[in-house]
């Protein structure tokens, strides 16, 4: 048996090796994305389907996988809804917390950690992978 804070995530972190740029999958509406917060996205990375978050503060837009370092749990609390505090981003499992949109982690079990990131592109309005 294994305590929250040993438990070791890497099995959850996924090894990207490229995401095609041929097959640049839409994520979402950039003005989905709501100053200092996040939307969920979904993508096929690798062929293998991945839960994606998007996060924006003012003109940046960063991606990461929607697991948190800590544990491997998704950072959300419901599909799609997350936890903010003062501006930064909180995982619902056990409250690490993390800026946005660097998805760095400052405080809880992860703190130091970043989020794993996934390439995005900007096109038309909309974000891409790639
Ligand atoms: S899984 Fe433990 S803080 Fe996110």
């Amino acid at each position: 048996m294994s305590r929250a804070g040993s438990i070791d995530p890497s099995h959850r972190r996924p090894q990207v090796t490229h995401v095609p740029l041929t097959n640049s999958q839409r994520l979402c509406a950039i003005a989905d994305v709501p100053d200092g917060g996040a939307v969920a996205a979904h993508a096929s990375i690798d062929g293998v389907p991945e839960a994606l978050i998007v996060l924006r503060r003012g003109e940046r837009i960063e991606a990461f996988y929607n697991i948190c370092p800590h544990a491997g749990r998704r950072l959300d609390w419901a599909p799609g809804r997350f936890l903010f505090d003062s501006g930064l981003l909180v995982c619902a499992a056990h409250g690490a917390t993390f800026t946005v949109p660097d998805g760095k982690c400052t405080s809880g079990p992860c703190r130091g950690q970043t989020l794993l990131p996934i390439p995005i592109a900007l096109r038309d309005g909309d974000v891409y992978l790639g």
